[in-house]
């Protein structure tokens, strides 16, 4: 299967005030291919969302790009201008945030906001192909009655209708690849679900990169998944890869901090510590301070990326021939 995107070898930092570029993202490599749905995974601060705003070249001012190439549908993004990536955003990748009531603009109704993506990418579509399109595209996402609904304002949507709008916005142009920001963390719980169900829908319109905390989610909707921590995939793989044969301590450790159904909160595990501040990364194995296995070399040396199955690759001393028995 041909691969829509594919990130190798990308680091990118942040230069502090005085001039000094630390290093997030290391070498990250991974691929999604066409039709399928890959979930970046990791706690707060392990490089995700930076990970997905470099696709878009939509980084914070301070953000550094270190080398390594973004490629999309075989064209290395990193090497178009900021100009010229606005042709790509919206209709060839769209992305939904975790807040929509940021994304969407207060004063103008949603149809005006849903046909306004449709006019930037097809300046010469007609104005009934325009309002057919948006109201196909709210039912699509379970709006009904859309005529009313188009004249009406963000204020008048609940949270969860105000992402399904923003959903709408994302696919009306049927973009390749849909990369959704924890798409449901600001939903409660019944929303969720219908979120995520439409998620499922959409792949089988495109790729899919879901970044989220939430591991269930990854479970229910994802083929294959990235591991992040401090800015580096310590593990990629298929989804029984990842679930049932997880071998890095720290995507066993988010395993164990699953809350499954007979888990009560009490019981469920946490990894002790936190992600370090870049400034603060160790120059070796990142994790190894917060590891439970971690040996001398691990905090001194990077450790390899290890191919241990056909798609599973773990970046650890520990893995692989030889390895230590983790449990
Ligand atoms: N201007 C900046 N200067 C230095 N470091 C920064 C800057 N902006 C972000 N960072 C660092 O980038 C990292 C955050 O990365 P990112 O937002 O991609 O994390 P995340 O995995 O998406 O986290 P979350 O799950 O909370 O959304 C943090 O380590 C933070 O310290
Ligand atoms: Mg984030």
């Amino acid at each position: 299967m041909a691969n829509l995107l594919e990130f190798k070898n990308y680091s990118m930092g942040f230069r502090d005030d005085n001039g000094d570029v630390y290093n997030l993202l290391d070498k990250v490599s991974f691929t999604i291919e066409e039709g399928k749905a890959l979930g970046i995974v990791g706690e707060s601060g392990c490089g995700k969302s930076m990970t997905s705003l470099s696709i878009m070249q939509l980084l914070p001012e301070a953000a550094v790009v270190q080398g390594g190439e973004i490629n999309y549908k075989g064209e290395n993004l990193i090497n178009r201008t900021k100009k010229s990536m606005e042709s790509v955003r919206g209709k060839e990748i769209s992305m939904i945030f975790q807040e929509p009531m940021t994304s969407l603009n207060p004063v103008l109704t949603i149809g005006f906001q849903i046909s306004e993506v449709l006019k930037k990418h097809y300046p010469k579509m007609s104005k009934e192909e325009i309002k057919k399109r948006a109201f196909q595209q709210l039912e699509m996402v379970g709006i009904s009655n859309p005529e009313k609904r188009m004249l009406q304002y963000p204020h008048e949507f609940s949270g969860g209708m105000r992402q399904r709008v923003m959903i709408a916005m994302a696919m009306i142009c049927g973009p390749s690849l849909l990369i959704a920001d924890e798409p449901t963390t600001a939903l409660d719980v019944t929303i969720q679900a219908q979120v995520l169900d439409l998620m499922q829908k959409l792949k089988d319109k495109g790729s899919l990169m879901l970044i989220t905390h939430n591991l269930g989610v990854v479970a229910e909707i994802c083929d294959e998944v990235v591991v992040m921590y401090a800015g580096r995939v310590v593990e990629k793989g298929t989804l029984e890869d990842i679930f049932e044969n997880p071998i890095h301590p720290y995507t066993k450790g988010l395993m164990a901090s699953m809350p499954t159904l007979s888990s009560s909160k009490d019981e469920l595990y946490t990894i002790p510590g936190n992600v370090p501040i870049i400034k603060n990364f160790s120059k070796g194995c990142r994790f190894s301070e917060r590891c439970r296995i971690a040996g001398e070399k691990c905090p001194n040396c990077e450790p390899p990326l290890v191919q241990i199955g056909d798609k599973h690759y773990v970046q650890c001393f520990k893995a692989g021939k030889g390895g230590v028995n983790f449990d």
